[in-house]
């Protein structure tokens, strides 16, 4: 079996983005810094509201799924199909914008501090026209797992194996076959498992600190760690413990052409998105709920 190993590091830039709101962006950054089929991860935290009350204002999306993953703090959204939510403490919202929708994310304060992450995971061509829809995952229907000794993993999306164990997320991704995984593991604690060989795998530490397998490399706090590929996976945990984000997804193999919030395949669908945008297409189409939530 072939181990995993560190491929390269992506250090996250402070940006921002929205009206303002301070962010950290690893995976991204710059269009030659993604892993197919991820796009893009950003962390933001903060504990100054200024840094994120104006939010993210109505925006457009088409060509890929947005993954948001509150920590601590809210999330208000909103979507020109006319549905509202309120992510807290845990939730995920699993939105797969397809062909299009405008929405807002409006981050909301508890006692001061947000935190949380958005990741942009991409759609093959096949699936970028398809009828929108979204999922809000409330943190209760998200299985929180024994890993061994000191290792708890939170499946948000796909399956993995914990301490023997297969353990399934909510959120089933399609052709990506992507899986999200939050992984806490006390200081020197240990998890190995094993992913699809051929998926791309990146992790992102965002408190603590953490080496993979016996390698001498520390993943850096809060930067993205592309990994080789490979079967297994052994995460080890540095003296304050870590918790961390797996990605782990199958790759598409397609040409990525982005402008902004429109991910597609040529130059010429990205012409088609921004003139759809502008006629109002893009506000028109149904969006579908899959759950309550
Ligand atoms: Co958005």
């Amino acid at each position: 079996m072939s181990d995993r190993r560190i491929q390269r590091i992506i250090p996250s830039m402070a940006t921002s983005d929205g009206a303002g709101v301070k962010l950290r962006r690893s995976l991204g950054s710059r269009d030659d810094l993604r892993l197919d089929p991820f796009l893009m991860l950003d962390e933001f935290y903060s504990d100054n509201p200024d840094d994120y009350l104006a939010g993210f204002p109505n925006h457009p999306h088409r060509g890929f799924e947005t993954v948001t993953y509150m920590l601590d703090g809210h999330m208000q959204h909103q979507d020109s199909g006319g549905n509202t939510g309120d992510l807290g403490p845990g939730d995920v919202q699993w939105m797969t914008a397809a062909r299009g929708l405008i929405h807002s994310e409006m981050p909301q304060q508890t006692e001061g501090r947000m935190r949380g992450f958005q990741l942009w995971l991409n759609l093959p061509a096949k699936d970028k026209m398809q009828p929108p829809a979204y999922r809000d995952i409330p943190a209760h229907e998200i299985p929180s797992a024994n890993a061994g000794p000191g290792a708890t993993v939170k499946v948000i999306a796909g399956e993995v194996e914990a301490a023997g164990v297969r353990v399934a997320g909510p959120a089933v991704a399609g052709a990506t076959d992507a899986r999200y995984i939050d992984v806490h593991l006390d200081a020197g604690a240990s998890w190995e498992t094993t992913l699809p060989e051929a998926h791309n795998a990146f992790l992102y530490v965002y408190e603590g600190s953490a080496h993979i397998g016996t390698g001498a490399e520390e993943v850096p706090h809060r930067a993205a760690a592309v990994l080789t590929q490979g079967e297994r996976l052994k995460l080890v945990a540095g003296a304050q413990g870590a918790r961390l984000l797996l990605l782990a997804g199958r790759p598409i193999g397609e040409p990525v052409v982005q402008y902004g919030p429109f991910v597609m395949n040529t130059r010429a669908e990205i012409e088609q998105a921004i003139a759809d945008y502008r006629s109002g297409e893009l506000a028109r189409y149904p969006v579908k709920r899959l759950n309550a939530g």
